[in-house]
């Protein structure tokens, strides 16, 4: 079969999601995407933080890093052709409740319930994959390829 080149993009599913996992990621197979590392943690306050480090300042900051931090998450690198695009297209838009509204079929619709509680998260951008991939996958990160270049998937 043809090689295929293929991005990579990170996925989390939120705490407010994780009674879903299961179907979730059955969902994301579903989809065509490619699961190259998944793993289950709970991020310290600190590291929600760090995570979400272009936030600081925003009014929303303290509320999602508490959440985030909260309980358990998962955290997944997909690979699919366009994986960023189309996980954000999975997903919806960020305010679940706007989801339910114009995306219904969306993830974000179907699992979340509003701007903080939106079960799912998806880097917005190459730079930005690269760079969360790095944050969640220190170990992992040094033998994959970085993203700009895609990597071969048979
Ligand atoms: S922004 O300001 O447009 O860049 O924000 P956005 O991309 O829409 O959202 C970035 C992440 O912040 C979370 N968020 C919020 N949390 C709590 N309260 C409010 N009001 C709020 N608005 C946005 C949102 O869930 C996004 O998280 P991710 O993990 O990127 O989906």
């Amino acid at each position: 079969m043809a090689d295929i080149t293929v991005e990579k993009t990170l996925a989390l599913i939120k705490p407010d999601a994780m009674n879903w996992a299961d179907e979730i990621i059955e969902e994301i197979k579903r989809n065509g995407f490619k699961i190259l590392q998944k793993r289950r943690i709970q991020l310290s306050p600190e590291e929600a933080a760090n995570f979400y480090a272009e936030h600081y300042g925003k009014m929303f900051f303290p509320s999602l890093v508490a959440f985030m931090s909260s309980s358990d998450i998962i955290v997944m690198v997909l690979a699919k052709q366009n994986a960023i695009k189309e996980w954000k297209e999975l997903l919806g838009p960020t305010d679940s409740r706007r989801a339910k509204e114009e995306e219904p079929r969306s993830l974000r619709a179907c699992y979340g319930h509003d701007n903080t509680k939106n079960a799912l998260h998806g880097s917005d951008s190459e730079y930005a994959a690269d760079k969360e991939i790095k944050f969640m996958f220190p170990d992992a990160y040094s033998i994959m390829e970085p993203v700009e270049r895609g990597t071969a998937m048979k």
